[in-house]
């Protein structure tokens, strides 16, 4: 292995018949590194980590993991890694010991090494007690945590967790990312995550790579995706503006200064403006109108402000908010289901 790469991919390209849902993405991951693929639905995040753990072809490009090819040597490949992914089988009818001397199993993993690592994961991950009980009662949370465990069973140089936190309650989301971040930080796995939630990739990512319609549109640190926005002088606003009209937000998107208007619901709008009289042009064009403002707030830039940025929308839609791009790379864009109530 080159450098301290741990994972290599250049160019990898998926197709389905004719639609392309990983397109020419290239990007590293260093060794010991936690690396997040944050982007919205159907992005693309699953299938860039099936191919990255051999499950399925790419159709161009290549991947490596840890020097070896995830094609030309994929059971190399298989024996450095662990994957969480969202279907994964567990035996409801088998306890949580059972399941997991089953997967054990297809290791290869003998009795003496793999019983004592069950005992070890179960205990990290605060299964113990529940070790002789059968998978079919436990929660969305344990099962996840479950999941966790059988990923780690042989000892992953890299790991694998696409969307390891979606549908869990907060308590459990809370656990599983306290526990990456410790299996990062005790055992030094590489670990590559998708997910759609900012705060999570936030929260436990060295690197981030924004992926949205299958590119990679941005890819650094949380702080300098941030700064691209506050360093070109961008400004973000939240005003609360209790009579807002359709009108008014009209006004609002037609002041020079302003890039773009995201509603989050009856009174509440996120301006992105630029320059130093933007706060004041803002003002004056609400007042003008005869708009009501009860608060204004500078906002600190947010992994959302950057997606929206770039792409001209929200990573999560959310039904009752409308955005409108004025320019910049992102599309004009009115949705059927946004409107001003
Ligand atoms: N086996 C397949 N056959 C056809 N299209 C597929 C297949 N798998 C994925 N796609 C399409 O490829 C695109 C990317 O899917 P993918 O599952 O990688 O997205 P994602 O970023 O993981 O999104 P999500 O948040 O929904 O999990 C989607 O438009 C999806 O419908
Ligand atoms: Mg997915």
């Amino acid at each position: 292995m080159e450098s301290n790469n741990m994972i290599e991919v250049k160019n990898l390209t998926k197709k389905f018949g004719d639609f392309i849902a990983v397109d020419d993405i290239s990007f590293e991951v260093k060794q010991s590194e936690v690396f997040g693929l944050l982007g919205p639905n159907g992005a693309g995040k699953s299938t860039t980590i099936r191919m990255l753990t051999t499950l399925i072809r790419p159709n161009d490009g290549t991947a490596k993991i840890g020097g070896y090819d995830v094609i030309k040597q994929d059971s190399k490949v298989r024996e450095l890694i662990g994957l969480v992914s969202e279907k994964m089988i567990m035996y409801d009818r088998l306890t949580a010991k059972e399941n997991l001397k089953f997967f054990g199993k297809l290791y290869n993993m003998p009795d003496s090494v793999l019983n004592p690592k069950i005992d070890e994961l179960l205990e990290m991950l605060n299964l113990s007690k529940w070790k002789n009980s059968k998978v079919g009662t436990f929660s969305t949370g344990m099962r996840q945590r479950m999941n966790v465990i059988r990923a780690l069973l042989n000892t992953p140089q890299v790991l694998f967790l696409d969307e390891p936190t979606l549908g869990l309650d907060p308590q459990s989301t809370v656990e599983i990312r306290e526990f990456i971040k410790k299996l990062n930080r005790e055992h030094k796995t590489t670990i590559i995550l998708t997910t759609h939630m900012m705060n999570e990739a936030d929260l436990l990512c060295d690197r981030i790579g924004i992926i949205d319609k299958g590119k990679i549109v941005a890819l650094d640190t949380s702080a300098n995706l941030k700064k691209t926005i506050s360093g070109n002088g961008t400004t973000i606003l939240k005003l609360e503006i209790p009579n807002l009209t359709s009108s008014l937000l009209n006004t609002i998107q037609s002041v020079k200064c302003v890039n773009s208007v995201s509603q989050e619901n009856n009174s509440h709008i996120k301006i992105h403006a630029t320059g130093d009289d933007a706060f004041d042009l803002i003002i004056d064009a609400v007042r003008a109108k005869k708009g009501k403002i009860n608060s204004i707030e500078k906002l600190e830039p947010t992994l959302e402000d950057v997606f929206l940025k770039i792409t001209g929308r929200e990573v999560r839609d959310k039904a009752d908010n409308k955005i409108v791009m004025k320019h910049g790379p992102g599309p004009k864009r009115f949705s059927q289901k946004q409107r001003v109530r």
